[in-house]
């Protein structure tokens, strides 16, 4: 049988603490579409201590536009405007996954200083980003490096988690062990 097209989530944003009291009690239903693709990474969340590491490694500013391009429910961009005041967008092809960034975002105060994008990472503009976040698959990496040098302003910093770009050397990179299991984490600089 074929995937339904909506998807209903139950109060889905009833979490997030921004309804008002009144309407505290009553049922939010939700209806989400599903992604209008297939995504071409699975959800995976990066662990708390790599986030970390990750806008260590960018050294993000309070001038810094971080994009999380995947962002799943939102935790890169989040920390960044949360620790560094910085500004974010986070872009993601699954519906479902910009609801639960949005309303993590509110949770944490920071909701205003973000952009939420239901949309394709390889479509999305990404002419303002000083910082792009990712956490994809290795041949995503490569498909998108193209783009990233294309559109992106030299001297922005890229950092991934986990995955390299070929034969684009890292400006440098460092493994974080969370529980134990070794996850590096690249960093490279758009040239001029
Ligand atoms: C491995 S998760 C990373 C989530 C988050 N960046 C993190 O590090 O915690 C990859 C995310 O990319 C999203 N994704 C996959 N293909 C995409 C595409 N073509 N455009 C936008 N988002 C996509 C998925 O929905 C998923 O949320």
């Amino acid at each position: 049988m074929k995937a339904p097209a909506i998807a209903l989530l139950a109060a889905a944003l009833a979490a997030g603490g921004s309804r008002p009291a009144k309407m505290a009690a009553e049922p939010l239903l939700v209806a989400v579409q599903a992604p209008a693709r297939a995504p071409d990474v699975p959800y995976e969340p990066t662990p708390p201590d790599v986030v970390r590491e990750m806008l260590r490694l960018a050294d993000v500013r309070p001038t810094d536009v971080v994009y999380d391009l995947g962002c799943g429910d939102g935790r890169i961009v989040i920390a960044a405007a949360k620790s560094y005041g910085a500004r974010g967008v986070c872009v993601d092809i699954d519906p479902r996954r910009i609801i639960e960034s949005r309303r993590n975002a509110m949770s944490a105060g920071v909701a205003p200083r973000i952009t939420f994008r239901t949309e394709d990472l390889f479509q999305t503009d990404i002419a303002d980003a000083t910082v792009v976040m990712l956490f994809l698959w290795p041949e995503v990496n490569l498909r998108l490096r193209p783009k990233l040098l294309r559109e992106l302003k030299p001297g922005t910093r890229i950092v991934s988690h986990w995955h390299d770009m070929g034969d684009w050397a890292p400006d440098k990179m460092v493994i974080v062990s969370p529980g134990g299991r070794a996850r590096p984490v690249y960093l490279w600089t758009v040239p001029r």
